[in-house]
C-alpha cells in the first residue's frame, strides 16, 4: 500500500518512544521506505539500533555525524519525504518547531520538509494543558501541520488525563489516510452499510446472523482514504469505529432502513454489504419469555418480513446515483445474484458463495464476482481491503461512463 513512499518519523524524548518500533515495523510491512530521526533525549528511551534493524535505514540523531549517506542529509531526506510524522512529540520539540528553531537533525529536517506533516503530542497533562504549549500547537496547526489529538488515560508519570500518544495503529491510520491513495473520490459522498442486524424476540434474545461487518468497514476506510465523505451505517459488530468516517450505529433492520433512507438523497454512491435480517418477530415481548409460556404457545415465534432496504432505494434512485448491493449465496450464485440486480434495480451486485474457500463471514479474505447489467467479472482470492479497492475502481469507472452518457443525452 505504501510502495515507493518515503515516510520520515521524528522520535522525541518521551516514554511513548518505544511504541514507535511497532509503527516502523508496520510501515515496513506495507513496503514503505521508513527513515527515523531521533532527538538525543529520545535515545534514552529506545536505542537507534532498534529502528535501524526494523527499517534497514540509518537512524539519524546528530546533525554533525560525519558518517552520512548523503552530502547534506537533512535537506536530502526532507526532499524525499512523502510524509513526516513527529511522534511522540515532546513539548520542547513542539516549541522549537512552532518557532522555527532548528538545532538538531530532527528540527532541521522538518524545517526543510515541504511534505504533509503530522504531529502527535505526548506529555504530562499539565504540560499539555499549559497555554504556552497550547499556543505552540495552535501555531503549528495554523502553519498547516496536522495535529493528532493525544488520547486520555493513565500516564507514565502517574497522572490521569490528556497527553497519551495514541496507539501505533491510530498513527498508521493517519499516515495511510494522508498518502496511501490519490484523492480521486474527493467531493463524492458515499454511504455504506455493514454488519448484521438484531431483531428483538424479548429483552434477552434476538435473531441475527454471522456477519462481522469486516467487508463494509474495509469499504468505508478505503473510500475515506480516496478522499470521499463517508457515512457508515453499522449494525452491532465488534469492530472499532474507523477514523475519518462518520459511523451511525443501528441495531435492527428498521433502524438501518431509517438511517439509510433519510440520508439517501444526498449520497452519490450507496453500497450495501450489510446482512440485513429478512424477518423479525411480529410481537417482541416486553418481559423475558418463560419456558412454560413458550411451551403453551407451541414454541413458535411468529415472524414478519422486514423492509428490503436495497429494493426501496432502487425504486427512488436518481440516474446520477450508484447503488451497489451484495449477495451471499450457497448455490446458483450467478443466477440468483442477477435476479437481485434487476429485481432491486441496483447498478451492481457483489456476489460471493459462502462455500468458496476464503470467502464469507469473519474471514480477512473474500472471493467475489462483480455483476452489472452487461458484465460479470470474477475476482481472485484477495484480502477484504483489496476487494474494497477493486469494487471502488469498478464503481468509479462505471460512474465516469454514465456521467459521460448523461452529458451526451
Ligand atoms: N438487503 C436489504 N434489506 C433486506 C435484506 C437484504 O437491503 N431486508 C440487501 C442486502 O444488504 C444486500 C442485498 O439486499 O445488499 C441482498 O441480500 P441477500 O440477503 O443476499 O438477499 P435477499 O434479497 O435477502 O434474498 P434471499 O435472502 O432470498 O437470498
Amino acid at each position: 500500500m505504501l510502495k515507493g513512499k518515503c515516510v520520515v518519523i521524528g522520535v522525541t524524548g518521551s516514554i511513548a518512544a518505544y511504541k514507535i518500533a511497532n509503527l516502523a515495523s508496520a510501515l515496513v510491512k506495507l513496503h514503505a521506505d521508513v527513515n527515523v530521526i531521533m532527538t538525543k533525549n529520545a535515545t534514552n528511551f529506545i536505542n537507534p539500533i532498534t529502528f535501524e534493524t526494523l527499517t534497514g535505514n540509518k537512524c539519524l540523531v546528530d546533525t554533525f555525524d560525519r558518517n552520512f549517506q548523503f552530502q547534506v542529509e537533512h535537506v536530502s531526506l526532507a526532499k524525499r519525504a512523502d510524509i513526516f510524522l513527529v511522534a511522540p512529540a515532546s513539548a520542547n520539540v513542539i516549541g522549537k518547531m512552532a518557532n522555527g528553531i532548528a538545532d538538531d537533525m530532527l528540527t532541521t529536517t522538518i524545517l526543510a520538509a515541504k511534505c504533509p506533516k503530522l504531529i502527535s503530542p505526548a506529555m504530562n497533562t499539565n504540560m499539555y494543558e499549559n497555554p504556552i504549549v497550547q499556543d505552540n500547537i495552535k501555531k503549528l496547526s495554523d502553519y498547516g501541520f496536522e495535529i493528532i489529538n493525544p488520547a486520555s488515560g493513565y500516564l507514565a508519570c502517574g497522572d490521569t488525563g490528556a497527553g497519551k500518544m495514541p496507539e501505533p495503529e491510530t498513527l498508521l491510520s493517519y499516515i495511510l489516510q494522508t498518502i496511501a491513495f490519490q484523492k480521486d473520490m474527493s467531493g463524492k459522498r458515499v454511504l455504506i452499510t455493514a454488519g448484521p442486524t438484531q431483531e428483538k424476540i424479548d429483552p434477552v434474545r434476538y435473531i441475527t446472523n454471522h456477519s462481522t461487518g469486516k467487508m463494509g468497514y474495509e469499504l468505508a476506510i478505503h473510500c475515506a482514504r480516496r478522499g470521499a465523505k463517508v457515512t457508515l451505517v453499522a449494525g452491532p459488530t465488534a469492530l472499532e469505529d474507523p477514523l475519518f468516517v462518520e459511523t451511525v450505529h443501528v441495531i435492527s433492520a428498521a433502524e438501518m432502513a431509517d438511517a439509510v433512507k433519510s440520508r439517501f438523497e444526498e449520497e452519490d454512491i450507496v453500497i450495501m454489504p450489510a446482512a440485513v435480517a429478512d424477518y423479525r418477530p411480529i410481537n417482541p415481548a416486553d418481559e423475558k419469555i418463560k419456558k412454560d409460556q413458550s411451551d403453551a404457545n407451541g414454541n413458535v415465534i411468529a415472524l414478519e418480513r422486514t423492509e428490503d432496504i436495497l429494493m426501496s432505494l432502487g425504486k427512488i434512485k436518481r440516474k446520477d446515483q450508484f447503488l451497489c448491493g451484495f449477495s451471499m449465496e450457497t448455490e446458483n450464485m450467478l443466477e440468483n445474484s442477477r435476479t437481485k440486480l434487476s429485481k432491486k434495480n441496483a447498478d451492481m451486485i457483489v456476489a460471493n458463495n459462502l462455500r468458496t474457500k476464503g470467502a464469507g463471514f469473519g474471514t480477512d479474505t473474500n472471493v467475489v464476482t462483480l455483476i452489472t447489467a452487461d458484465a460479470c467479472r470474477e475476482l481472485e482470492l484477495m484480502s477484504k481491503a483489496d476487494v474494497a479497492a477493486a469494487i471502488m475502481d469498478e464503481i468509479l469507472a462505471s460512474l465516469t461512463q454514465s456521467e459521460y452518457k448523461l452529458r451526451l443525452s
